[in-house]
């Protein structure tokens, strides 16, 4: 089984004692992890996205207008040029999104539910550059895409660790450095949520930033409430048929209480609720704007298909798909779509297929409820024809 076998890009770990010795708990290092990595984009190239109007991109400036300046893109054509030559660095977030051969990098970390999957962010900094020390709320993977950085990692850390006054980032008062090493193309660092880490360009460098996502605790609470909500009628309220008589009426009593516990966990508990939310919530994508549908009608949709036509996934949408009860459901950027079970096989090759074509699609074009959902996909923009 996949899992079973020993990765490279885990030094030699299986995917099972990866997650099982790693995975949120400590960090890792590994040397070559792909072997004579060469980054598909140049720093030039890294430059030009952060010209772009809808790519997210900020400049960290460590002696700037002030110490740890933070500028946000989009960044006019000469803003790369005035730069200090040390102690900057340039981040471009979600690059997975505008260049396929990132996104192909992504391939590589299949072991991991790909809901989990945030964004391939690049960074750029010059000899000394760097975002100074800080901690992340999420897992993430840095590779070594061109030149030398020193990662250094330090303490555990949470949202009473103490950070810089006055800097526009979060970087720690303290750092308490534990480790420390210097990687070069192919190298790369996993690191759990929450450890410290300080990365140093040695000399002009690119850094990969395999980021993971996962919803606060806060944000399951309050938006699977929300959710939750739109379903429940107004005459559903806290009830107490068969109270006591009250005997302090100013008293709020236990029973109240274990009332209320019971309705929360009347409605909490319904899974189906529960799984559609998750769904729809993990594949809310980032930038919906970029998920724009096309008018399309059946049977023009057919025709393309039958004509050879190629429909691939939008690189903004993201998708997955689960069981509920006996119905499948595919979530597809924010949206779900309940499925009969029939629909296993479609459902798996929507979300893995790099294209979806009269060959791989074959006998699901002639299914009524496989090629109207292929259609719907395609309205709401999560998939997309292929420019010939
Ligand atoms: C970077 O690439 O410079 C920052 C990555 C990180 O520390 O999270
Ligand atoms: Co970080």
């Amino acid at each position: 089984m996949k899992s079973d076998t020993p990765l490279q890009l885990l030094g030699g770990l299986t995917a099972r004692e990866f997650l099982r010795d790693y995975w949120q708990k400590k960090p890792l290092l590994v040397r070559q992890a792909m072997p004579g990595f060469e980054s598909p984009i140049s720093p030039d190239e890294l430059a030009g996205l952060a010209l772009e109007e809808e790519i997210e991109s900020r400049l960290i400036i460590e002696h700037g207008e002030r110490p740890w300046e933070l500028r946000r893109g989009p960044f006019a054509e000469d803003a790369f040029a005035h730069l200090p030559e040390h102690d900057w660095t340039l981040l471009v977030q979600a690059v997975d999104q505008f260049v396929p051969e990132v996104a192909e990098l992504l391939e590589e970390f299949k072991f991991l539910p790909k809901w989990r999957i945030d964004d391939v962010m690049i960074s750029f900094a010059a000899p000394g550059g760097g975002v100074g020390p800080h901690f992340d709320n999420y897992d993430v993977f840095l590779l070594q895409g061109y030149g030398k950085r020193r990662w250094q990692i330090g303490q555990m850390c949470n949202s009473d660790s103490p950070l810089l006054q006055h800097a526009d980032l979060k970087i720690l008062a303290e750092f308490a450095k534990t480790e420390e090493w210097v990687l070069e193309p192919g190298d790369m660092l996993y690191l759990p949520p929450l450890l410290a880490h300080c990365g140093t360009a040695e000399d002009d460098c690119m850094t990969y930033s395999v980021g993971f996502r996962a919803p606060s605790a806060a944000e399951v609470l309050t938006h699977f409430t929300d959710f939750l909500g739109q379903f429940l009628p107004d005459e559903d309220r806290y009830s107490d048929a068969d109270a006591q008589p009250a005997s302090d009426p100013h008293q709020i009593q236990r029973d109240a209480l274990d009332r209320l516990k019971a309705l929360l966990n009347e409605h909490m508990s319904d899974e189906r609720l529960l799984m559609t939310w998750f769904g729809q919530f993990m594949t809310e994508p980032r930038y919906p704007e970029l998920i724009a549908g096309i008018e399309i009608d059946e049977q023009a949709f057919r025709a393309s298909l039958q004509d050879g036509a190629v429909l691939i996934r939008n690189p903004s949408a993201r998708l997955a798909w689960s069981e509920v009860g006996e119905d499948l459901v595919l979530f597809a950027s924010g949206q779900s779509r309940l499925l009969s079970a029939g629909l296993r096989e479609l459902l798996k090759l929507i979300c893995s297929a790099d294209a979806l074509h009269i060959d791989n699609l074959g006998a699901w074009l002639g299914d009524d409820e496989g090629r109207n959902l292929l259609l719907e996909l395609a309205k709401q923009g999560s998939l997309e024809f292929a420019d010939e």
